[in-house]
């Protein structure tokens, strides 16, 4: 589509524990702003079952999405008939939610006649870094939340190669399970990282999962069960225990993800040339040991580290309206009968195109 006017998207996320709604404008230079980007985290609502209930997700977005909608346009300045096009994320994710977010985003659509665009949460993730810093393509995505750990190739809109992901659980996951048994609260990625601060690494000798395989993978519940095994041979835990086990933890995780996207920079390397950075986004890219590993992994591939800043790497509207204003430009818009999904991998566009189905061309 020739697109020489800014564009102007309202963007919902709902398919987790945070209920979000962004404006963004993308310039034809493919220049992109954020006018307003609102958050309500659920973490309340969830910490005292130490982990997200789907039902109770649901319901909280029902009950704030309008409101938050309401405050985002508002701070933008701006009215439903000035929008260029709707986007929600339309999966991966807890599919109570995921219709929350779309349904409200079709009646949007269509009462002001407006593009709809069902945007993949992944999707989302990965083009984050063209919007805060203009990043061109293609680059190494290292996605890490508590639902999803990818190494990906991200050659265009649209066109993603997953180069590793993990055969169990997700990393955020391992960093929450592994806080629950130890007895800090969720979410347990940031009590880990605490606790691990005054502990000593060395005192159990952890396992470091796949290093030294030849595909990208991760793989993270022996480390788990290892943890839970010292953690029940001491029981009951002193404070020194915890931040011991945390510190052993924590290190392993480094070890084995900067091993692991060794190998993923590798694989990038022989498939598609250069990468113009490795990026670094979800939860986990939060940890700041994780960040330095990052970095030395970055330097030692001849490649920069970006990661976007922390508000844009959790889950957020903006990323969800910028993944739709970087489709719209596209000319990839949706119809009504776009699905909410739970599951909906990344890269089955750029193979199967199936995936993208529910894809219309607008113009
Ligand atoms: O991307 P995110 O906000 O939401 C999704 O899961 O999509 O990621 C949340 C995950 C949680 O599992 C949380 O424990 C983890 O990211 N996390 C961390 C840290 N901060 C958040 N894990 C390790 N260290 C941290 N500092
Ligand atoms: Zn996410």
């Amino acid at each position: 589509m020739a697109n020489d006017k800014p564009t102007l998207i309202l963007g919902i996320e709902t398919t987790c524990d945070e209920t979000a709604a962004a404006v963004v404008e993308r310039q034809s230079d493919g220049a992109g702003r954020i006018l307003s980007n609102i958050v309500r985290s659920q973490t309340d609502e969830h910490v005292p079952f130490g982990g997200v209930v789907p039902e109770i997700a649901a319901r909280a977005h029902v009950d704030a999405l309008d409101g938050i909608i309401a405050t985002a346009m508002k701070q933008a300045g701006t009215g439903f008939a000035q929008l260029s096009g709707v986007a929600a994320a339309a999966g991966p994710g807890l599919i109570g939610g995921v219709i929350v977010g779309l349904t409200t985003a079709k009646a949007i659509a269509m009462v002001h006649d407006t593009p709809l665009i069902a945007v993949n949460h992944l999707e989302a993730h990965a083009l984050t870094p063209r919007l805060t810093c203009a990043l061109a393509f293609p680059y190494c995505l290292f996605l890490a939340s508590g639902g999803h750990t990818q190494i990906v190739a991200v050659l265009g809109v649209g066109n993603y190669v997953r180069l590793g992901t993990t055969l169990d659980d997700a990393m955020g996951e391992a960093f929450d399970k592994v806080a629950k048994m130890l007895g800090l609260p969720y979410p347990g990625g940031p009590e880990v990282e605490r606790a691990a601060a005054g502990g000593d690494p060395q005192r159990f000798s952890f396992p470091r999962p796949m290093l030294g395989r030849d595909d990208a993978n991760f793989s993270l519940s022996g480390l788990k069960t290892a943890v839970r095994n010292e953690a029940s041979r001491l029981t009951p835990l002193a404070p020194r225990d915890v931040s011991d086990l945390c510190a052993g933890f924590q290190a392993a995780v480094l070890e084995s993800t900067a091993d692991r996207l060794r190998v993923g920079l590798k694989l990038f390397q022989q498939r598609f040339g250069a990468p113009r950075a490795l990026v670094a986004a979800g939860g986990v890219a939060a940890n700041q040991a994780i960040r330095s590993a990052l970095q030395s992994v970055a330097a030692s591939a001849e490649t920069t580290l970006i990661i976007p800043p922390p508000a844009l790497c959790t889950d957020n509207g903006a990323m969800i309206a910028w993944a739709g204003a970087e489709r719209l430009a596209a000319g990839l818009t949706d119809t009504m009968e776009a699905a909410p999904r739970a599951r909906w991998l990344l890269d089955a566009g750029s193979t199967a195109p199936a995936e993208f189905a529910n894809t219309r061309a607008r113009f």
